[in-house]
Parts: C-alpha cells; structure tokens; sequence
C-alpha cells in the first residue's frame, strides 16, 4: 500500500505546510497561533469569502499565501501536510472529510459536528483513511486547568465536581438567535473540562434550561445540568450567559470534592487545594490555542493519540445533545440514547 499524501514529510522536523480553512472572527486567532508557531508553515487560506481570505492574505500576514474558496483548489498546487479548520460547525464535516479522504490530517474547532450522527460519521471517515482528526478543546491548554486536574488526582475517588459560569456577553449575530445558545455554543467546553477532570465519559443528564424575563438572546440563555458519571460522581453546571454582575472568569468557577479533601479554581488564579487550602504550583506551558497545536504537530510527527481525537470528542458533544434532549423533553436522558451502540472512549 503507499504511503498516505504527505506522510514523510510529516515524519520530518521540517515545519507542517498548513492550510487554513476559515478567514473569520476566529479564523484570524488561528493565524496569530500558527504564525508564533516555528513547527508550522501556512502554505494557503480557504474561504467562501474569496475577497475576505484575498484582504486578509495581503494585508494581515507576514508573507502573503496563495488563496481560494475550496479546500480542494488549493490542496495540489500548494502540497499541503495538514488542514486547521476554522469554518461555522455545519461546514466542518465537508471540509474534514475533503481534506481526510486527500490524506491530510486535520485540527478542526469546537464542535465537532452540529450532531452526535455526523460527528460519529466523520470519526469513521478518519479511521477510514487513518488520519488524524483532532478537535480543537483551547480549554484543556489552561496552565491552571491542568494544575487542577493533577491537584483532583490525589483527592481520592471524586464525589461531586460542580461548576459555576454566570456572565452578560452581548454579542449579536447567530448567538442570540439560536435555540439552545448556552448549552449549544458554550457549555460544550465546560462539559469537555468534567470528562477530562474525572478521565471518563458520563453515563446520563438532567437538564433545565430557561430563559429570564431580561434575556437578550431568542433561546434559553440560562441551564442548570447534573450529569452521572460512571463511578457515582456528579458534575453540575450551573451556566448562565445574561447574569449581569459579579461575573465569573470566562473559565468559570470549579469546585471538586472528593474522599481526601477538596480542590477549587476561580478560573484565573492559581487552584487551591489541601488543607488549609494552598496554592496548587502551575506550569508554565503553551495555552489555548497555541497549546492545542502544538499537541496537533507532536501526535501527527510520532503517530501518539491526541486527548481530542475525533472518537474521543464524540463523547462531549453527546453531553450537550443529551442536555438539550433533557431540557426539551424534561426527563433523565442516557448518554446511550444520543450515543447509540457507539463505544465508549478514554476521555
Ligand atoms: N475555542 C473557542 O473559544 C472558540 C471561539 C469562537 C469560535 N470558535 C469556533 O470557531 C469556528 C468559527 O467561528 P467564527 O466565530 O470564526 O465564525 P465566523 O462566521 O466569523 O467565520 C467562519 C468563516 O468560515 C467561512 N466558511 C463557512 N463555510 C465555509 C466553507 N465550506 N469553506 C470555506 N470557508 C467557509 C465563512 O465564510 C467565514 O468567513 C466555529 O466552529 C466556532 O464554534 C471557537
């Protein structure tokens, strides 16, 4: 059999020759991250937009990249190593698939899919072609956040981890629109955080989900969840995204107690934990972003599995649509019904 496109490059030092799909609003971060980055070179950019990715091309980066509005233009003229998808979550499955099937792995963003069914397909696509498809979760790249993941790991078996998010973003456009915007847009990367803090995949949820009086958005804007983990844990999200005053870190407020004590995070300090409480030491680590790709380049250079392979994620997307289900048919939803007969995954 040959060799998947690109492959022995990737072996190499030499830096990843990266197109980016996706020249919007968060588009333009991923720019920032790779042009910081010595392991990567942006080779093209891919948008709808022609004249967006044309404008952005000539007058935002440091040398300007051969662009178009397909995936597919661009992959034979610049020889490309690999794909970051920036697209909207609906143009993440064409896009991944495009790039999997001409054999170059992918780091995609948050979320997956719009579906658990269309994340599941596109898993297999990458199994498939056995290429990398990482999804971007910026939030487990937090020097904090992994400082209080190693100060959870000596609390013994975890009881409850609960987590407290309350702010008043304005933002308009398709945020204000959307049914579900909290659960949907937000809560996915705090539901990440709880898999990756108790290192499994929940078994069910109950979810309310409301919208006050004052809310600015169309959709329920306010969401209280409790999700079962296999070992007797519970995780509660307490989210709310029009609770004007005293306001949480955009990292949100973290408390886990477990049978030899408790850990806590305020989202922008040190964590603290022992007792009496003291400060948990953090590293020092690329974050966000930049962490994100850097994992992205190590797992495509040594063939090591990301934490966010696409099979792995399936899982906190089915943690938002299992939510939503609860919320909407208010009831006690499994993480099977939204899952199906797809196994379970390390976390
Ligand atoms: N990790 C985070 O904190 C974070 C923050 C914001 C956004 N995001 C995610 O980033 C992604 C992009 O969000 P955004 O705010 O930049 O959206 P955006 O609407 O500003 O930009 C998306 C761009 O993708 C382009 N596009 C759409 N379909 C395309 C296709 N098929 N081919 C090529 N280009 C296409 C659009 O023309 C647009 O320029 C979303 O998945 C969003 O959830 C993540």
């Amino acid at each position: 059999m040959s060799e998947p496109r690109g492959s022995k490059r990737k072996k190499t030092a030499a830096p990843l020759r990266i197109i980016q799909v996706g020249a919007g609003a968060m588009g333009h971060t991923w720019l920032h991250t790779l042009g910081r980055s010595p392991d990567t070179e942006l080779v093209g950019l891919v948008d709808l937009d022609l004249e967006l990715a044309q404008r952005v091309s000539e007058e935002e980066l440091a040398a300007v990249v051969p662009v178009a509005r397909s995936l597919t233009e661009l992959v034979d003229l610049v020889g490309a190593d690999a794909v970051v998808n920036v697209t909207v979550p609906g143009a993440h499955n064409p896009v991944n698939e495009q790039a999997l099937r001409a054999g170059l792995p992918v780091l995609c963003e948050k979320p997956i899919s719009p579906t658990v069914a269309e994340a599941q397909r596109i898993a297999e696509v990458a199994k498939e072609t056995g290429e990398l498809l990482m999804i971007s979760q910026s939030r487990r790249y937090l020097n904090q956040f992994n400082a209080l993941r190693e100060a959870v790991a000596e609390l013994g078996t975890v009881a409850s981890v609960s987590c407290e998010f309350a702010r008043a973003p304005h933002f308009g456009g398709f945020r204000e629109q959307m049914p579900y915007p909290l659960l949907v847009d937000m809560a996915i990367h705090q539901f990440d955080s709880a898999r990756a803090l108790l290192g499994e995949d929940p078994v069910s949820v109950y979810c309310e989900s409301y919208n006050p009086g004052w809310s600015w958005f169309a959709g329920d804007a306010v969401a209280t969840a409790i999700f079962e983990f296999p070992g007797g844990a519970r995780f509660v999200f307490n989210g709310s995204w029009c609770n004007p005053g005293q306001e949480t870190s955009w990292n949100s407020r973290w408390r886990v107690a477990g049978e030899l004590g408790t850990a806590t995070w305020d989202g922008d300090n040190a964590p603290l934990a022992g007792e009496p409480p003291r400060e948990v030491p953090v590293d020092d680590d690329l974050e966000q972003t930049d962490g994100s790709l850097a994992e992205f380049v190590r797992c495509v250079r040594t063939g090591e599995p990301s934490t966010t392979a696409a099979d792995s994620n399936v899982q906190s997307l089915a943690m938002v649509e299992a939510a939503v289900r609860s919320a909407t048919e208010k009831r006690r939803v499994t993480i099977a019904e939204v899952v199906g007969d797809i196994s379970s995954s390390t976390s």
